[in-house]
């Protein structure tokens, strides 16, 4: 079973919606919502679909009705959310063994959806909209926020909440890894597949009259599992280090900036070993070699650095230790 997750964006009076549209339009929180749902499966109400307009392309996208019947590419629909759900894990499992199901909406769907989702993605605008489809209430304790950000659009924060405790809806039974976990099992899958090529390759050929040490065919479905697990992993790696955030700045944005500390590292120090070749240098006239940088500074500079690089790499450690995998 995938996971279920609920999208929404979400005014400070509860507003979602007023006169069958939505009554704001923030092409930031437009992205955000098409960055998270590409490549899933959006479950949406019927009223919703039609104020849309058309399926949302590369999203598998199942319309809930209890009277209209949908088909397409990439469309179809069902007559509860229930439904909608299982048509969901059936198509993910045919078709996209790492998609999750994001409900997108409107208030029927989100109020039946409370009970089933693991994550809430709200993109919350700071002032009152005064609509008649509103989100509905949640407790704080059956959701916690575990990111919060700030939007360059002013006023609209993204907002990440997730089930607590032992009501935590366990669709892929994940939910509670941790990142560093995630990545230990990346590695471990990377190593594998790498094995798992060495292994069909040598099976690949036998001499006639004679069969394989291993079956390759068996060694492909179990390549192509591994790989399926890993993109699913990735995914879901990538994400958590988009949202996440230590003192303002994402996982994603720790990790670029160290990379490239050790980038600037490397290149100080080759300059300031280049430069420290300082003396003579025998030729058909003696030559005086001068250092044209100041080798004292960089070498402090580099040591500034490296102090950084030690305390970034800490951080991401233990944020590494105490996040859960989205
Ligand atoms: N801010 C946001 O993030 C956001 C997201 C989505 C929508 N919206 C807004 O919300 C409004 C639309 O929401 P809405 O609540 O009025 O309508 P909706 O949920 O989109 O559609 C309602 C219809 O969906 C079907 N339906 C929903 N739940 C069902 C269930 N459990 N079983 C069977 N059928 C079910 C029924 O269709 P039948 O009548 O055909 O049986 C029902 O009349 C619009 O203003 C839209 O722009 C905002």
């Amino acid at each position: 079973m995938a996971e279920v997750n609920i999208i929404a964006a979400v005014a400070s009076d509860g507003t979602i919606g007023k006169n069958g549209s939505i009554p704001w339009d923030i092409p930031e929180d437009r992205s955000y919502f098409r960055r998270l749902t590409t490549g899933n499966v959006c479950i949406m109400g019927r009223r919703t679909f039609e104020s849309i307009g058309r399926p949302l392309p590369e999203r598998q996208c199942i319309v809930v009705s209890s009277e209209r019947e949908y088909t397409g590419e990439m469309l179809c629909s069902a007559r509860s959310l229930r439904e909608a759900i299982e048509k969901a894990n059936a198509y993910i499992t045919e078709n996209s063994p790492s998609a999750s199901i994001f409900l997108c909406g409107g208030s029927r769907i989100y109020s039946e959806g409370l009970e089933l989702a693991c994550r809430l993605y709200l993109t919350e605008l700071d002032r009152p909209y005064h609509g008649d489809t509103l989100f509905p209430e949640f407790s704080s304790e059956d959701f916690i926020c575990i990111s919060r950000r700030s939007a360059e659009t002013p006023g609209c924060t993204f907002a990440v909440y997730e089930r607590t405790g032992n009501k935590k809806y366990t669709g892929k039974g994940e939910c509670s890894m941790k990142l560093a976990e995630a990545l230990q099992e990346r590695a471990d899958l990377n190593r594998n597949i790498a094995q798992l090529r060495e292994r069909m390759c040598a099976n690949a050929i036998v001499q006639e009259n004679e069969s394989p040490a291993e079956d390759p065919k068996d060694l492909l479905k179990e390549l192509n599992s591994s790989i399926d697990r890993l993109q699913e992993l990735m995914e879901r790696i990538n994400l958590t280090n988009s949202l996440v955030e230590y003192e303002g700045r994402t996982i994603t944005q720790l990790i670029a900036q160290k990379d490239c500390l050790k980038v600037r590292i490397s290149a100080y120090k080759s300059l300031v070993s280049d430069a420290s070749q300082t003396g003579h240098r025998a030729r058909m006239t003696e030559i005086k070699l001068l250092s044209t940088v100041d080798v004292k500074k960089l070498q402090s500079e580099i040591d500034k650095m490296s102090k950084e690089l030690r305390f970034l790499d800490n951080t991401i450690q233990s944020l590494n230790w105490t996040t859960e995998l989205k």
